[in-house]
């Protein structure tokens, strides 16, 4: 696991979309994991900005996101279709036919998750899976005690993830409590893992996914067996490391010897 420390939200999430923009450059058809939340927003209007300098097109590229509420409609100022669409999509070149978010119209959630992990691999599988981090652990809405091998399918989301995303919700309204999400094993399988923390209350999370044990009640700790992630975060987010001085001569070790 590569632990890059960076002193600004703006500096890790300009170094994230380096990433992305690179294995888009470099790949004739590049296929990205995406998350939403407000960890990558600053990763996406970064991405927008190198596409409208015309550094990268998106033309190309495949998408599909991690998770989507249940109950939901795509036009919900809340669904997760239409946080890409307003953070991301709706600003760059994509195709939308080349875009994918785990939705289900008919109520046959079985079919809908197999037909996510089908389209996937039909898709030669995800290049750069961007990620966030819950407090709790959960990485995509695979919350603590998910199965490390688990697949797209339906999760009930615990009361703290309800709590923390009732921000983005009005008084009042409905909030959904169930929602499908990529499996840890499906978020395992993409080639390389980027998973971004920002800010302070990220900080005890971010310290357990890089250096507690690996175990399904923190579900982010399983991207230590992956051969090709990278966590970055901006030093609020890292003031609970506790090798935080070694991860920073690590990385200046990569940069002097492996650039
Ligand atoms: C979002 C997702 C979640 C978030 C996580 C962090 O698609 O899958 O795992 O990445 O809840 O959310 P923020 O970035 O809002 O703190």
């Amino acid at each position: 696991m590569r632990v890059i420390i960076l002193q600004s939200k703006l500096e890790a999430s300009n170094f994230a979309a380096n990433i992305i923009g690179k294995c888009i450059s470099d790949k004739e058809k590049a296929v990205l994991g995406l998350a939403t939340g407000g960890s990558t927003i600053l990763t996406y209007e970064a991405l927008i900005k190198k596409y409208k300098q015309k550094q990268i097109s998106f033309k190309s590229v495949t998408t599909f996101n991690l998770d989507e509420y249940v109950g939901l409609s795509p036009n919900h100022p809340q669904s997760y279709r239409h946080y890409m669409n307003n953070q991301f999509f709706d600003h760059i070149d994509i195709n939308y036919k080349n875009v994918f978010i785990p939705e289900c119209f008919d109520d046959d959630y079985l079919a809908t998750c197999e037909k996510y992990e089908s389209t996937i691999k039909r898709r030669g599988g995800i290049d750069i899976q961007l990620l966030g981090i819950g407090t709790n652990g959960h990485i995509g809405f695979n919350e603590p005690t998910s199965s490390l091998n688990s697949r797209t399918r339906v999760k009930t989301l615990t009361q703290s993830t309800i709590e923390n995303n009732s921000r983005f919700f009005k008084e009042n309204e409905t909030q959904p409590s169930l929602a499908i999400t990529m499996g840890i094993g499906t978020i395992m399988e993409a080639k390389q893992i980027l998973l971004l923390g920002i800010g302070q209350h990220k900080s005890k999370a971010i310290a357990e996914v890089i250096e507690g044990p690996v175990t399904s009640f923190f579900p982010g700790t399983v991207l230590q067996q992956h051969k090709n992630a990278i966590v970055v975060v901006d030093k609020h987010a890292a003031s609970d490391l506790k090798l935080y001085d070694y991860y920073i001569h690590t990385e200046e070790m990569n940069q002097k010897y492996m650039c």
